[in-house]
């Protein structure tokens, strides 16, 4: 199996879904990369479009593939906003961060009139919770809220990189959950977000309106 190339198609099948004049949310991750890559193809064709990327890392991209940019305040709303994903479940909700880039990544979807997601058959799953839940703290409560999820059996993880703290492009830090696959994700998400400090979750729950899955060589597209 190989799951690059099924991102690949993923990426492809949801360009297809751009058309010149729009406001294109670009996502972050090595799927969002293939998709960056192919809006670069054809916006050197001619395809006229602005980006607006949900990281650095994607803004240094675009930029390197000549992508016109611009930033969500100074855009009237997104047409369309394509993203990758860590898990997906049958009724289109997400786990979403694994990159580190949630927190803007939820905005743009939030801001958005069409939200793609774009994936590889590993994504697919039953139930949320295998992958580890990101969750955005501000560095001031970060302790505090740790031991707050502690108490809560979440095992929190400090998330390092180089042997330092990940720090976000909004310069916060990412505590990963282990939720497991708990029932009421919904009452989760409440909970989490009432804890001072915590800025946002990695739970995108019912914001996908299209997930497409790169399937061998084929894609499958769920609409909700
Ligand atoms: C970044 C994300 C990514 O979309 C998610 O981690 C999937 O990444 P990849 O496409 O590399 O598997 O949420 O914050």
């Amino acid at each position: 199996m190989n799951l690059d190339r099924e991102k690949q198609l993923a990426a492809i099948e949801a360009v297809k879904y751009v058309k010149s004049g729009m406001t294109v949310g670009l996502g972050t991750g090595s799927t969002a990369a293939h998709m960056v890559k192919d809006l670069g193809r054809l916006v050197q064709n001619g395809l006229k479009i602005v980006g607006v990327p949900s990281s650095e890392n994607t803004k240094k991209l675009a930029m390197e593939l000549g992508i016109p940019l611009t930033t969500l305040e100074k855009t009237n709303g997104i047409d369309v906003y394509i993203d990758g994903a860590d898990e997906f479940d049958p009724y289109m909700q997400l786990i979403k961060g694994g990159g580190g880039a949630l927190l803007r990544e939820k905005i743009l979807t939030f801001n958005s009139d069409l939200v793609i997601i774009i994936a590889d058959s590993q994504k697919e799953v039953k139930r949320l919770g295998d992958f580890k839940l990101p969750v955005e703290t501000i560095p001031f409560a970060t302790k505090k809220i740790e031991q707050s999820l502690q108490k809560m059996g979440l095992q929190p993880k400090l998330r390092v990189k180089n042997d330092e703290n990940f720090v976000t492009d909004e310069g916060n830090f990412i505590l990963d959950l282990n939720i497991g696959h708990i029932s009421n994700i919904q009452l989760l998400e409440t909970k989490l977000k009432q804890i001072p400090g915590v800025v946002e979750t990695g739970l995108f729950l019912d914001m996908a309106d299209i997930i497409i899955i790169g399937q061998g060589e084929t894609t499958i597209t769920l609409k909700k």
